[in-house]
């Protein structure tokens, strides 16, 4: 079997690991650095540079030049560079790619397995799309593992006898993850993570710019203006005040040269972000009272990612806690070498040690139901796996279509924690058909979601007494935004044609008070929603089962 590597896609660095002697290892890019910048630049004859080598065209050539792409993971978003379009997960191989090259290099072995860490809280979709970037990279993706997780496996492996309460805050380029777990004795068991998936470093270098300049069209002196914010703010980590100088960054209206000179003071930037930071503290209690504990049981507070070199994002965490955190050795590289930790668990190479790792779904996950009123019925969350749940795991529940002789249900799988499904993000659904027509409540369905070890969902439903199954892969490309659907529109569907037909017979015997079960409407709307939706096989199986239930009709 070959090597299995360990990456840490970050949002603004990128770091790649490997099982060496039993050890993790970071291995060097090609300019021999351990950190490479999450920069991809594709030139006009579409060759690609990564990292600084394409961090240098930043500033000349912006517009086919991407950073921080990960925030754009599984959004469905597309990026543009010499007319051709790219989707995030296109520009996350490429770099990628480029890691994976340097470990060939420097190990002069073949590489196509490896563990990619993603933020605790990054969604299914998320989830999925660096699963898939990391396909596109030709490489089979192994694990997908929490990078917090992947810290306290590094901090594990170093400190086997110790048992303690560990909070690790991990606040990066562009996200902010707060994981609590226990250690013991080499057992490492997640309890709860909580986060933002948009909160980071790249947030305190937009105040401020925003600060310091009004909004500007001209990219290239957006990029100057971003590089100089950002040296600022990591100059302010250690002294007082920095001097920010652009010259010639604009040109004015009447043609003149506009210099962008000011001196920010370590003050001045607190001032700006304290909003932002003090948002943080919400996650760390949150994800304690979850795990069921309070400040005072922790023993260790880990401190991961560059923007925990801020001194007032420090002290929060040290206010907050009532404890003073510890700064890893490394908090750039930590979460590389965990997942080098946990490539080195799967491949064997570091099996003499008893560590074992659980992790948890950060999430709420479920389902809605239909719950009857006494003035009206409506629709609640109904929720199957509480969120910081221990992964793998599958729950299954049985439901009953509401009406009478229906025979098939949707089944909407949602991710929040609201008791109106309406303010929980939907992910997806599936349809069941061919329910045996009964009275209501007579058919059980059984529902099962599973969540494996990757953080990755899978939803099946089946009728329990005929025992036909339906399951999906929820969602690959993106949480669609809620459609709202104006079904008086379906005929402006693509292939409406193919479908009036049958249609408009059902439509006439539903006129003719033919339909006492409701099941011809309902088969109707859900043909109509699935034409609107452009989901064709939905289309088409719903079609049929219309078909020939007006045949049984006749
Ligand atoms: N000394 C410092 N003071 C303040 N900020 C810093 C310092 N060093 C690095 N940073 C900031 O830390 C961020 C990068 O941190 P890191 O490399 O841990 O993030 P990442 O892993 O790329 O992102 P994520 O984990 O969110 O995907 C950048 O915003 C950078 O400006
Ligand atoms: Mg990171």
């Amino acid at each position: 079997m070959s090597r299995i590597v360990g990456i840490d896609l970050g949002t603004s660095t990128s770091e790649i690991a490997c099982i060496d002697e039993g050890a993790p290892k970071l291995i060097p890019n090609t300019l021999g650095k351990l950190i490479t910048p999450s920069v991809v630049h594709i030139g006009e004859d579409g060759t690609v540079l990564v990292g600084e080598d394409a961090a240098e065209y930043l500033f000349t050539r912006p517009d086919c030049t991407f950073m921080e792409v990960k925030r754009l993971t599984g959004s469905g978003e597309v990026l543009r560079a010499h007319q051709k379009d790219y989707s995030p997960e296109e520009l996350q191989a490429m770099l990628l790619r480029y890691l994976v090259g340097c470990a060939e290099t420097y190990l002069g072995e073949k590489i196509d397995r490896a563990v990619i860490t993603v933020p605790a809280y990054f969604t299914d979709v998320q989830r999925r799309a660096t699963t898939k970037a990391g396909e596109l990279a030709g490489l089979q993706v192994e694990r997908i593992i929490n990078e917090p997780t992947a810290a306290a496996l590094d901090y594990g492996l170093a400190n086997l006898k110790e048992c303690k309460n560990v909070l690790v805050y991990d606040l990066g380029g562009g996200t902010l993850d707060v994981t609590v777990l226990e250690l013991f004795e080499g057992v490492i068991d997640v309890k709860a993570s909580r986060g933002n998936n948009h909160l980071g470093g790249k947030d305190f270098d937009e105040l401020i710019m925003c600060n310091l300049a009004d909004p500007m069209k001209d990219e290239r002196a957006l990029m100057r203006l971003k590089k100089a914010a950002e040296d600022c703010k990591i100059a302010l980590s250690t002294q007082e005040e920095y001097q920010i100088s652009l010259p010639f960054l604009l040109t004015a209206k009447n043609g003149k040269p506009v210099s962008l000179e000011k001196t920010v003071t370590r003050t001045e930037f607190e001032q700006w972000v304290q909003e932002k930071v003090v948002s943080t503290r919400e996650p760390m209690m949150t994800a304690l009272s979850d795990a069921g504990l309070s400040p005072g049981d922790l023993n260790v507070i880990l401190l991961v990612g560059g923007s925990t070199r801020i001194p007032c994002v420090k002290k929060l965490v040290e206010e907050t806690l009532s404890a003073i955190p510890r700064s890893l050795v490394d908090p750039d590289l930590t979460v590389a070498r965990g997942a080098a930790i946990q490539a080195g668990l799967l491949e064997g190479s570091i099996s003499n040690t008893d560590l074992v790792l659980t992790d948890v779904c950060p999430y709420t996950l479920g389902t809605a139901v239909l719950h009857e009123g006494v003035y009206e019925d409506r629709l609640l969350f109904d929720p199957l796996i509480p969120r910081n749940t221990t992964i793998p795991t599958e729950k299954s529940r049985l439901y009953y279509p509401a009406t009478d002789y229906q025979t098939t249900v949707q089944i909407r799988v949602y991710q929040g924690d609201s008791s109106n499904p309406d303010n929980n993000e939907q992910l997806g659904d599936i349809l069941l058909t061919g329910i045996p027509p009964a009275k209501r409540g007579k058919e059980p369905v059984e529902v099962t979601f599973a969540y494996d070890i990757n953080g990755i969902l899978q939803v099946k439903a089946s009728v329990v007494s005929t025992g036909g199954k339906v399951s999906t892969d929820i969602s690959t490309t993106g949480v669609k935004p809620k459609p709202v659907l104006d079904l008086s529109q379906w005929e402006k569907a693509e292939e409406a044609r193919h479908y009036r037909p049958a249609i408009r017979k059902a439509e006439k015997q539903i006129a003719f008070g033919n339909d006492e079960a409701g099941e011809l409407k309902i088969l109707v709307q859900q043909i109509k929603e699935a034409l609107l939706l452009k989901e064709g096989q939905q289309a088409e199986d719903l079609r049929a089962e219309l078909l020939e239930l007006l045949e049984d009709m006749a």
